[in-house]
């Protein structure tokens, strides 16, 4: 039997590459497209090291009509997309809200649009916790109010939500959308892993790089939110799970072809503050990391983590690696980083 053929947007990126990894491990067949915008073209031979297969790349923009017009003449339809393919830095949002909204929003519609026309009916949506904005009792659960949005990023979260919501109302087409908390770690085998731009947005290359002596310092963006240690909390989940999750997404599609759309919460159901974490790193790898409180940072919240009873039940899914096991993995892959 031919292989499910599965279109991952954005599948040279952190998440997308360790999706592709779990896609092939599951006996699917996926088939990237990336502008590299965020991405290193060597992640495709990466990826192929680890599975022992070859991954096709289209290197083009999702919101470039034209040449998605070209992938469907080369690829006609697929048995699902995964669309991830989207800028994600909170803060840059803020200081650039344009540039976020015209990429996260038009390559989403230019990608439905290629679904109607090769009549591709299955899509998994790579959406967020920042969903919720600043929650008013925690754990979140899918029911929990979707709250005004914290800055422009999360915002295009929210609209996807509704597009994505609108268009599979209309008939012929399956969503999930999947909320992310926040994603750490690295594949084991450290061949792939987080590579940010610059200064990193995310807090674990920015202790991984810290420890290395690439930064001198952590900075901690306040230390005043209202928590037990003052600074902010969040539900870090292993990539690896969160990648594992998307296959379940699509298998529940498959054997439930009544859910028209969906909702999951995609986190480890433990809310760590930044300290923690830091502290969680330095006892798994036994390095010390000098860190600094910065100011707080615009459009952070103070604290969430996620209630995953619903994907644990419906998608048969349950985040397995530990808090430690991800800080080695991380550690790992940045030590090999300049090897
Ligand atoms: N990493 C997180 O903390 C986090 C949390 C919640 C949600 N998400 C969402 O998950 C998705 C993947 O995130 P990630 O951490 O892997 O980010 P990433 O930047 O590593 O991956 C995104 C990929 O999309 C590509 N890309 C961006 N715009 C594109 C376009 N117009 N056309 C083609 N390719 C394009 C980039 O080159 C990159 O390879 C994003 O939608 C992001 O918003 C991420």
């Amino acid at each position: 039997m031919s292989k499910k053929k599965i279109l991952i947007t954005g599948g040279a990126g952190f998440i997308g590459s360790h999706t592709a990894v779990a896609l092939i491990n599951a006996g699917y067949q996926p088939v990237i497209v990336d502008n590299f915008s965020n991405a290193e073209p060597s992640v495709l031979e990466a990826i192929e090291k680890i599975t022992g297969t070859s991954v096709k790349c289209y290197n083009l923009d999702c919101c470039d009509a034209k040449n998605l017009n070209l992938l469907l003449q080369k690829e006609g339809s697929f048995d699902g997309v995964i669309h991830f393919a989207a800028f994600k830095a909170v803060g840059e949002s803020v200081q650039e809200p344009i540039k976020y909204y015209k990429n996260n929003l038009s390559s989403l519609w230019e990608i439905l649009e290629l679904m109607d026309k090769s009549n591709t009916t299955k899509i998994v949506f790579s959406s967020s916790c920042t969903v919720y904005g600043q929650p008013d009792s925690l754990p979140v659960t899918e029911a929990s109010p979707i709250k005004e949005a914290e800055s422009p990023y999360a915002y295009t979260k929210q609209v996807g939500e509704q597009i994505l919501t609108d268009r599979v109302k209309n008939g012929g087409m399956q969503g999930i959308l999947l909320r992310y908390f926040n994603p750490i770690g690295a594949h084991p085998s450290s061949l792939i892993g987080e590579l940010p731009q610059g200064i990193p947005n995310n807090l674990m290359p920015f202790i991984t790089q810290t420890a290395k002596g690439i930064r001198k310092e952590l900075s901690i963006f306040g230390d005043d939110y209202d928590t037990p240690d003052g600074t902010c909390i969040r539900d870090y989940i292993h990539v690896m799970d969160l990648a594992e999750a998307h296959v379940k997404a699509l298998q529940y599609m498959e054997d439930n072809p009544e859910t028209a759309i969906d909702h999951f919460n995609i986190g480890t159901g433990n809310g760590y503050s930044v300290l923690e974490c830091l502290n969680a790193f330095e006892r798994a790898n036994n390095v010390k990391v000098p860190y600094q409180i910065a100011p707080k940072r615009a459009g952070d919240i103070t604290q969430i983590w996620a209630d995953t009873e619903k994907a644990n039940r419906l998608l048969d899914w349950k985040a397995s690696r530990t808090l430690e096991e991800a800080m080695r993995d991380a550690w790992n892959w940045e030590q090999k980083l300049s090897q």
